[in-house]
């Protein structure tokens, strides 16, 4: 059973991570960290808290706890997500301080040319967002905005939030069937 890490922070979107995790609870064994912001945001967002990240092969790390087994490099995954990712984060993780246990396993995956997909969410972007968002795909992550596609024809918030979703999961090369591949109709 492959294993992934999936931090949960500040930035509004939870309803990505909730997919997320529910697509892969059961197929995968879970780590999962969440920000306290994040926590406030799927509070607010889906009036549950990090605590709906349990069950059997899950494991939530608390965001202090910087000395967290997955804190080290020797802690192998098929990657890391950070959905939603929050600005806050990003310019952290961008600076390297490693003051939490969410910057901390980014940096791991970083330094060890791992796989750290990265969902911001903000608008509009100021320059400093932007500057840090091309220092993180330079340093190796991959960058995946928290922008669906229309041209599924999404009918319902579920629906838009699995597009973002599927194109998680195909970055992490995972079979997803939550939406089909893209036919041209004509
Ligand atoms: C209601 C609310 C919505 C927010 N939405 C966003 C957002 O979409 N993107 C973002 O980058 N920050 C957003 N923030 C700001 C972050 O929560 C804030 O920068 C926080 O310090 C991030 O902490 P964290 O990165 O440790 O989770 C929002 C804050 C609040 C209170």
């Amino acid at each position: 059973m492959n294993r992934y890490i999936i931090a949960v922070t500040g930035a509004s979107g939870a309803i990505y991570a909730k997919k997320l995790f529910d697509y892969l609870k059961g197929k995968a064994e879970l780590h999962v960290i969440v920000s306290e912001r994040g926590a406030e945001l799927m509070r607010l967002e889906l009036s549950t808290g990090s605590s709906y990240f349990s069950g059997e092969n899950v494991v939530l790390h608390k965001n202090s706890k910087i000395n967290a087994s997955i804190a080290s490099g020797s802690f192998k995954t098929g990657g890391m997500v950070i959905v939603p990712a929050s600005m806050g984060t990003l310019g952290r993780i961008v600076s390297g301080v490693s003051t939490s246990l969410i910057e901390r396993v980014a940096d791991v995956m970083l330094k060890e040319k791992r796989k750290l997909i990265v969902v911001p969410r903000e608008a509009p972007l100021s320059s400093i967002h932007l500057k840090n968002l091309l220092t993180l795909d330079q340093a190796g992550a991959l960058i995946l905005p928290a922008s669906p596609g229309f041209y599924n024809n999404p009918q319902t918030i579920d629906d838009l939030a699995d597009i973002v979703v599927a194109r998680i999961l195909d970055q992490l090369d995972i079979e997803q069937e939550l939406i089909p591949p893209y036919h041209p109709k004509n």
